[in-house]
């Protein structure tokens, strides 16, 4: 497929139609290494990976459920078994979770949002990667994303952030097509 095709025609496959196989250490790395391969002002490579995979994918899952439990039974109320359950196989479907990580921290030249931009373009890129290495992922945040205790969890410090979970694993079902922002409402040129 050439590039105009396939970017004409990707798509996110949402995880819960996402299962093994998943790709192997070589090519989680060269997934990662094209991800890496990204525009970055300043070479500062302000982002992370943090892979969770095997019986792990669980135990963070859990994790989470107690977390949820938790924040719920600080507002005064109960979480519903649907809920539970959606949070207990958040992490489970795909074989592989790849967390990206901002690192931004503040720097003399290379103000922080253009670091942060340089971690989304990442993001997008750990989809491009996964799609030419055969597989298929989606990019999600939820409230773990925004949860000290879940970062804390992971490893995070400082002003570290979750970019997503990039869930990278072989499709089960076809992509439906999403509707798009017609360009022409979006753009305007500029006249003095
Ligand atoms: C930063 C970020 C976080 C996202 N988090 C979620 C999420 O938590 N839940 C969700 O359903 N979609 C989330 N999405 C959206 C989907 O991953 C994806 O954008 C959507 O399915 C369409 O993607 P496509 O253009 O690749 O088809 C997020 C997207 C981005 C960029």
């Amino acid at each position: 497929m050439d590039l105009k095709t396939y970017l004409s025609s990707r798509r996110t496959i949402p995880s819960a139609h996402l299962s093994g196989p998943g790709p192997d250490q070589q090519q989680c790395n060269d997934i990662l290494t094209l991800a890496s391969r990204t525009p970055d002002h300043g070479k500062l490579a302000p982002w992370r990976f943090i892979l969770v995979t095997g019986t792990e994918r669980q135990a963070l899952s859990d994790f989470c459920v107690a977390r949820q439990k938790a924040i719920a039974q600080d507002e005064g109320r109960t979480l519903t078994e649907a809920e539970i359950d959606k949070t207990a196989t958040t992490f489970t479907k795909a074989p592989l979770i790849v967390v990206l990580v901002s690192t931004a921290v503040e720097h003399p030249k290379i103000p922080l949002w253009e670091q942060e931009l340089a971690a989304g373009a990442v993001g997008m890129n750990l989809l491009h990667a996964s799609n030419a290495l055969g597989f298929s992922a989606q990019w999600l945040s939820a409230w773990m994303a925004y949860d000290p205790k879940v970062c804390a969890k992971l490893g995070l410090t400082g002003t570290e952030r979750i970019a997503g979970f990039f869930h990278i694993g072989t499709p089960q079902e076809g992509p439906v097509e999403r509707a798009r922002p017609d360009v022409s409402d979006i753009t305007t040129h500029w006249s003095t």
